[in-house]
Formats: C-alpha cells, structure tokens, sequence
C-alpha cells in the first residue's frame, strides 16, 4: 500500500504570554492508501491541532507549525501557497471538524453548504450541484433531503448536522477524510450509524481515514492502525490488533483499561490517576512519568525515544529500551 500522507517530525507551538506551548512537538505519522489510522489521548494531548496542521489551519495570531514536514500525495503540504491549500482542501483532504457548528455557516441552508465545494472543485452548475448534495444527504441517510436541504443549522439536531457535515466531506470524494472526534456528542445508536456509514465510504472510493477519537471502542471498530498520543508527542503506535492485544506504554494500558466496555458490567471504572501535564511546566522527561506505576528514575530526567517493539510496532518508553536494542 502506498503512503498517502506522511508526517514527519511535525512541531506545532503557541506562543502565549505564559510561556510556549508545544501542542504538537515531533510528532510522525503516515496513513496509507485506503487505510484508516486512528489518533488516540486524552484531552489536550494534541489531536486537533495535529489534524490542523495537516489542513493548513493551525497557524493563526499565535500558533505557528515550527518545524517538520507533511507529505500528501507527493506534495510537501508546508510549501503551498494560501490558493494551492484551497484547491486542496474539500477536494482531496476533507475534515470533518469536532464542533460542527463552529464550521457550518448559520445563515446559509445547509443544502448549499454541501453545493460550494461542488461548484468551486468539481465545476459543477448550481442546478447539478443542488441535484447532487440532495442526493449526498439521501446517502448520508436522511429522510426528505429535499426540504432538509433547505433547512438552517439550528433547525437540525447534533446528529443530522453530523451527517450534514460529512455529505459535504465526501461531496468530493476526498482521497483522505479527516475526521476530529465525529460522533463524541451522539447518542450510542447515531454513533453507530454514522460509523458504517464513514466504512461504506471507505470500502466504496478507497478513501483513507484519520480518524481522531478518545473513544477505543470506536478505535477498535474502524481503526487498521493506532497512534497513541500524550502531551504532543507519539507515545506508542501500532496495528490495532497488535496494540490492543500486546499494549506496551503504561499509557496506552491505562487508557485500555479506562475503556468502557460495551454490554459488559463494570463495577468501577478504572481511570488513570493524575492529569495530563501542564503543558507550561515540562521538563525533559517522559511526560507521563508522574501518573505511571512503572515510573524509573530515568523516566524524570530523560525523554524516551519512539523505537521499534516489534513488526509496525513502536513505543516511547524507558521500559523497553533496552529489550528493543536486540530485537
Ligand atoms: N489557539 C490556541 N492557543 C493556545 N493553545 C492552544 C490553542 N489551541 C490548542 N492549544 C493547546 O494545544 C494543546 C493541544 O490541543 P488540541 O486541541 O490539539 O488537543 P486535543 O488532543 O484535540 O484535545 P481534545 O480531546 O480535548 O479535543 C492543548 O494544550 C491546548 O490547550
Ligand atoms: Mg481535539
């Protein structure tokens, strides 16, 4: 399979009157053609900003992508100019963002949401392009798409305007869909629904996904591959299956275990003790050192490495250095 985006070494930092802070620092990534990669952590950790980043939206009054590269389909996204990332954007990259609202206009019918991209990528004439975004949000599952089609943002609930979004996601059959955290505000049932929506998607036009989610039983339902992050950086990354089963980070075996389990009773929830770092107060270390059960004086004072842990496996952890340097 062909690598269809790479990042690599990516640093994304915010210059607040505090102090930087490194919201994405180092961090390497690649999705295939027709693969789905997964970002998990918890908040803060840097999921959005990476995904940003990728779209050329991070950068603003105080952020700024610092240093490393972003690879797209052969093009190095860093050194296009403002109209090239435009042309980009909703044509070949999608993203569904986390809030939806934030990114649907609330003074335009939906319907001609989903028709811009339509007419300003694929040419197409506003009698086409409405033909088709009815047709997008019949796909996408709604009844009626004609009056749908006509209706405002507030006039629709959090999972139709989900599906709203996503229509016009792959309204120009991206090759790679960014999707930031699609179903966290949804009911289990929608949540389901527009998961196998985004596989159909996927299994029709070998799109690739990146897909970010706290949530690992959705991790474990779509995700090929699995990119754990903690305070900016990748702490560990991997086939699902294999990282599901042979977690190596204490990380990455605290959010396991934290995961709710669907139709299991689970008498007490098991949650990581401590919070993720201030991302103001850190010092060369392994980030996670204060919250982990395994912690080594080694883990204070110096930073791990990401090395490999076996076939498309790789963790950042002082536990394993030394068993990785034979393998
Ligand atoms: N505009 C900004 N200015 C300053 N700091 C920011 C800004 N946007 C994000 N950050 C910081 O960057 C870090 C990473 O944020 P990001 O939104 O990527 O987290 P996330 O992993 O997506 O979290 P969540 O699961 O809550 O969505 C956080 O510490 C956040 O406070
Ligand atoms: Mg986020």
């Amino acid at each position: 399979m062909r690598d269809l985006l790479t990042i690599e070494n990516l640093r994304t930092h915010f210059f607040a009157p505090e102090g930087t802070i490194k919201a994405v620092d180092g961090v390497s990534l690649r999705v295939r053609e027709g693969e789905t990669v997964c970002i998990v952590g918890e908040s803060g950790c840097g999921k959005s900003i990476t995904a940003l980043s990728v779209m050329g939206l991070a950068a603003g009054s105080s952020g700024k992508v610092v240093g490393g590269r972003i690879e797209f389909d052969g093009r190095n996204l860093l050194e296009l100019d403002k109209n090239e990332l435009r042309t980009l954007r909703g044509h070949e990259i999608a993203m569904i963002f986390q809030e939806p609202m934030s990114s649907l206009n609330p003074v335009l019918p939906v319907g001609e949401q989903i028709m811009e991209p339509l007419i300003e990528h694929l040419k197409l004439g506003k009698k086409a392009a409405r033909a088709r975004a009815i047709e997008l949000i019949a796909q996408v599952g709604i009844a009626r798409p004609e009056q749908i089609a006509n209706a405002y943002p507030h006039e629709l609930s959090g999972g139709m305007l989900q599906r709203i979004m996503i229509a016009a996601a792959i309204s120009c059959s991206p090759k790679l869909l960014i999707a930031d955290e699609p179903t966290t505000a949804l009911d289990v049932t929608i949540q389901a629904q527009i998961l196998d929506m985004l596989r159909r998607f996927k299994a029709e036009s070998n799109m690739s996904i990146l897909l970010i989610t706290h949530d690992l039983g959705v991790v474990a339902e779509m995700a090929d591959y699995v990119v754990v992050m903690y305070a900016g950086k990748v702490v560990e990354e991997g086939e699902v299956t294999e990282l599901f089963s042979h977690p190596k980070h204490p990380y990455t075996k605290g959010l396991l275990r934290s995961k709710p389990i669907l139709n299991h009773r689970q008498d007490e929830l098991y949650a990581i003790p401590g919070q993720v770092p201030n991302p103001l107060e850190l010092t060369v270390s392994c980030y996670f050192h204060d919250r982990c059960g395994q912690c080594m004086d080694v883990c204070r004072s110096r930073e791990p490495r990401l090395r490999e842990a076996g076939e498309r496996h790789r963790v950042a952890c002082w536990l394993y250095e030394e068993a990785v340097a034979y393998v």
